[in-house]
């Protein structure tokens, strides 16, 4: 951390770089500066982290359009990840959230992006309290894709008592998640993925499960409340025929231009049925404090792959981008248990 004395030697941490688009095999763990907080910053000495889609697409610069978000040519930030759970180092001057010491996790992606590194300065308001209760790999866990999950099925899907609801893409973060929530209003539940998820899915409570590679579920007859799809890659008149007659279809992400698709058509057959086609547009860390209640009192657990050293982020994310992954792939930056005993877990 610098103190602005030229002095005192550069403080440095370690960090997973990004300095050119293209496989994540390019990445480098490097020995970077650590960062010092601006007024309303927070340092926080990261502990845990996960991989997203976010990371997956901007160390690729793929597809194209979110090289206006991360950078035409590079990256305007070199170092990917955007959720996090960890402790506050040092403050800003104009922080008020916050003590050193106090344990905080989040979604950092409406506040900048960071978090495979030791340490971060954000904004105060890109974190939220820690319960005491949830490990650190846990909290790096929730916050992207269980609030993708609660807000489509309540916000948006409007969720009801005992509906049929089918999860499109449902072995990943989104789809552990939003099991766990639809079973919370007694719903019937059908998780749609690939076959060497099916073992998971199945142990942690999905009614029925369908393999996408050998069927269809738009094509098979059946139909649905609500679905909620993490993987948007049909068209929408392909999910609105899967929708009872009122039935409502909710993406949280997915193809691009089938995206697209949803939201140019999804208001032309919401017009001719009552049923609903709608794209979800993620609002970080609100309602978090809810998810940490059903956390609390045990009504959700997280679903996670690793967690995986600093060093293996590369690997992950193409472990991630290959889809082999099940939940949530966490990194984590504390030392094995036992090598460090001034680490608190
Ligand atoms: N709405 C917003 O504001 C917002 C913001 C950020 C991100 N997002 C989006 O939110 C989503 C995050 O979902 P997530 O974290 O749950 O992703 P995830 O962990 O990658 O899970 C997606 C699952 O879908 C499976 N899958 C792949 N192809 C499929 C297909 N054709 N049919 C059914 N399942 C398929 C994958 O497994 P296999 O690959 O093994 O088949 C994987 O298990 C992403 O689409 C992301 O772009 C939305």
């Amino acid at each position: 951390m610098n103190d602005g004395n030229p002095d005192t030697p550069m403080e440095l941490m370690k960090a997973i770089v990004c300095t050119q688009y293209g496989p994540p095999e390019l990445l480098e763990l490097r020995e970077v500066e650590k960062p010092t907080p601006k007024a309303q910053e927070v340092l926080i000495k990261i502990h845990a982290s996960a991989v997203n889609d976010y990371d997956w697409s901007m160390v690729r610069g793929q597809p194209y359009i979110y090289r206006l978000m991360f950078g035409i040519r590079k990256p305007k930030r070199p170092i990917p990840g955007m959720e996090l759970a960890g402790t506050v180092e040092a403050l800003g001057p104009d922080v008020t959230a916050f003590k050193v010491g106090d344990a905080v996790y989040g979604d950092i992606s409406a506040y900048g992006f960071g978090s495979f590194a030791e340490y971060i300065c954000i904004h105060e308001n890109a974190v939220k309290r820690k319960p005491a209760t949830m490990s650190f790999e846990e909290a790096a866990s929730i916050p992207h894709a269980s609030l993708l999950a609660l807000q489509g099925l309540k916000d948006i899907g409007k969720i009801r008592e005992g509906q049929q609801i089918l999860i499109n893409g449902a072995g990943g973060g989104v789809g552990t998640f939003g099991l766990q929530m639809a079973k919370l209003y007694n719903a019937e539940v059908t998780g749609v993925d690939s076959g060497e998820k099916l073992e998971m899915m199945r142990s942690l409570g999905f009614d029925y499960i369908i393999d996408y590679k050998k069927e269809d579920f738009t094509k098979n007859g059946r139909q649905y409340d609500l679905i909620l799809d993490a993987k948007t890659n049909r068209s929408p008149f392909a999910y609105a025929r899967a929708l009872k007659p009122i039935g409502s279809y909710v993406t949280v992400g997915g193809h691009l231009p089938r995206l697209l698709q949803a939201l140019c058509l999804g208001p032309l057959i919401s017009l001719f049925s009552k049923k609903n086609i709608r794209i979800l547009g993620l609002k970080s860390n609100k309602d978090l404090e809810d998810v940490n209640e059903l956390f609390e009192a045990q009504k959700i657990k997280c679903v996670i792959d690793g967690p995986y050293p600093l060093e293996k982020t590369p690997w992950a994310i193409q472990y991630f981008g290959e889809g082999k992954h099940q939940g949530k792939v966490v990194i984590t930056m504390l030392q094995p248990p036992g090598s460090d005993p001034k680490e608190e877990k």
